[in-house]
């Protein structure tokens, strides 16, 4: 196994993490208590991002895309069936027991439900001092105080919360024990996985904003995983969204949001667009007709076709002999049957769509 010595901070690199080719399996049970026998469940695809030391990259899609494996495999908690993913310069999958430990100081996590994520019985000073104590940080028990009361200011709230049970908090203040108990151990990173879409709209904004807060004075680096592309656009630098396991647009977040090239990115994104909630409604139906297939039933060619707006517009415009019809309705040939290629774009930063017929000209 090589050694896995993480570089001086001079050196450190400006990327944090590089997934190259990261495909994960889970091999699953069917049928009636598993008499079916087993499937493989390809829940991450072909995955290739570049995460930027000290910017906030999102990660979106609707349920089931794939964001929280794909964390998860960030983390070393989820192994790669193929590919790679290195964490300052590292591969994960080489690091040893003391590597895997370090790593996960270094890289915290914050969960969409803060409920599930604490014992309700356990006071808040004790979750945060477990925090340190399971990381050694601290000198001795003053010192580990010291840190605690700091921290607990940093996120917004009183040192009287100190001796609150976690059931004592409401959704938001508990949101904000999370996010004190990641960073007390001072990490570099902070996967956030739907980190406000637990809580009541009026509570999302000030969260949010604590966390933008923390990002600046901490210089962190943060991977948001999202279902909301409104949140997105409010803090990510960068977007990548994701569909039935593949990246199927990223890009600088204001490109993709001012002109998305991928087809699925644009139905999202006009989910968004809309301001009255009832119209909202009515547009994702339109646009985003069905549900995201099962990951075991996977379309041929673009996953996307069977749902895909601008496929079955276009299909009105091709001759008879290059469409074929899903589901009772036309769509182009060639999007039912070959996967697209990954499109890149012309201008700054990274930015490239697999789409057959993207919404821009190519570079
Ligand atoms: N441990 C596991 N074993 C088997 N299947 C899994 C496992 N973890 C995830 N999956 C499956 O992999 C696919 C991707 O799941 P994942 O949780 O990564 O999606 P997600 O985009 O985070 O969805 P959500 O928005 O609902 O959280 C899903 O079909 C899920 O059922
Ligand atoms: S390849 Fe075809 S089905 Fe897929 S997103 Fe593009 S137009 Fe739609
Ligand atoms: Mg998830």
């Amino acid at each position: 196994m090589r050694p896995a010595a993480a570089p001086p901070p001079e050196a450190a690199a400006a990327d944090i993490f590089v997934v190259r080719d990261l495909s994960v399996d889970f091999e699953i049970q069917s049928g009636f208590l598993g008499l079916g026998g087993h499937q493989t469940l390809r829940a991450v695809q072909d995955v290739s991002i570049t995460f930027r030391r000290g910017a906030c990259f999102a990660i979106v899609g609707e349920s089931g895309s794939g964001k929280t494996t794909l964390a998860r495999t960030l983390m070393g908690l989820v192994r790669p069936t193929s590919g790679r993913v290195e964490f300052d310069r590292v591969s994960v999958g080489d690091l040893d027991g003391r590597a895997v430990r370090r790593m996960r100081r270094r890289v915290q996590m914050v969960m969409q439900d803060p409920r599930a994520a604490m014992d309700p019985r356990q006071r808040v000073a004790s979750i945060l001092r477990e925090a340190l104590v399971v990381h050694g940080i601290g000198r001795d028990p003053a010192d580990r105080r010291r840190r605690i009361e700091a921290v607990i200011q940093q996120v917004g709230l009183a040192p009287m919360h100190l001796d609150r049970y976690a059931n004592q908090l409401s959704g938001g203040q508990r949101q904000r024990v999370a996010i004190a108990r990641a960073i007390i151990v001072e990490p570099q990173a902070l996967i956030l996985d739907e980190p406000v879409s637990a809580l009541d709209v009026s509570i999302q904004a000030q969260i949010v904003n604590l966390l933008v807060e923390l990002q600046e004075r901490l210089g962190l680096t943060y991977v948001l995983i999202t279902h909301d592309l409104s949140l997105v656009g409010h803090f990510a630098d960068e977007v990548a969204v994701m569909y039935l396991g593949r990246v199927v647009e990223q890009g600088p977040t204001r490109d993709v949001v001012a002109a998305p090239a991928h087809p699925y990115t644009e139905s999202l994104l006009s989910v968004v667009a809309s301001e009255d909630p009832g119209e909202e409604k009515a547009r994702v139906v339109t646009l985003l007709e069905g549900s995201i297939p099962s990951p075991l039933a996977q379309p041929p060619g673009c996953a996307f076709h069977t749902r895909c707006p601008h496929a079955r517009r276009l299909a009105a415009t091709l001759a008879p002999d290059r469409v074929v019809a899903v589901d009772g309705r036309a769509v182009p040939r060639v999007c039912a049957t070959t996967l697209p290629p990954a499109h890149r774009f012309a201008g700054p930063g990274p930015r490239s769509a697999s789409c057959h017929f993207p919404l821009h000209p190519l570079a």
